[in-house]
């Protein structure tokens, strides 16, 4: 049986690196907009994936961990790839995976935060549970965009998303 603390690590570990691949995937969807009120809100979404980084880096290294470098280069990969994709993939596309890629970045931090309530480290859980909220803002900002859009009930119904 798993561990409360090497869950713990395995999620921030993941978290780690996702937040990269987010951070850049980001960067490149801001750019491939016009200057506009979204595209000023994405680029703060950018900047808040880059502190969520920082922040789970410093928890990594409390809990005497590391981030898994194969991970971080496969994800750093993936950010730069599919940044530069939305200047291909149209608006919506970008605007949608965004979305029902937060949904799931909260639930993964409120579920590190159980873990390190497990281990007595309250710092940390209020630390995780204020980083599943901000996801759960961007999760909102997203869907707001997108909701009413032509294309949102058959994407729904193939990759899900509430
Ligand atoms: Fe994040
Ligand atoms: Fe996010």
């Amino acid at each position: 049986m798993t561990s409360a603390r090497q869950n713990l690590i395995r999620i921030l570990q993941n978290a780690h690196a996702g937040e990269c691949a987010a951070a850049y995937a980001y960067r490149g969807h801001w750019r491939s907009l016009k200057d506009s009120p979204e595209k000023d809100r994405i680029k703060e979404i950018e900047a808040e994936e880059w502190d969520h980084r920082r922040r789970v880096g410093e928890w990594l290294l409390k809990l005497g961990a590391k981030p898994k470098l194969i991970r971080e280069k496969i994800f750093w990969t993936i950010g730069n790839l599919l940044g530069p994709s939305c200047f291909l993939s149209g608006w919506f596309m970008p605007m949608y995976f965004a979305g029902r890629l937060e949904s799931q970045n909260s639930v993964e931090y409120e579920e590190a935060a159980k873990c390190a309530s497990e281990l007595g480290m309250h710092d940390c859980v209020a630390d995780l549970i204020d980083m599943a909220r901000i996801e759960e803002e961007h999760e909102t900002f997203f869907h707001q965009i997108v909701i009413g859009h032509r294309l949102l009930p058959v994407m729904k119904r193939v990759f899900g998303w509430s």
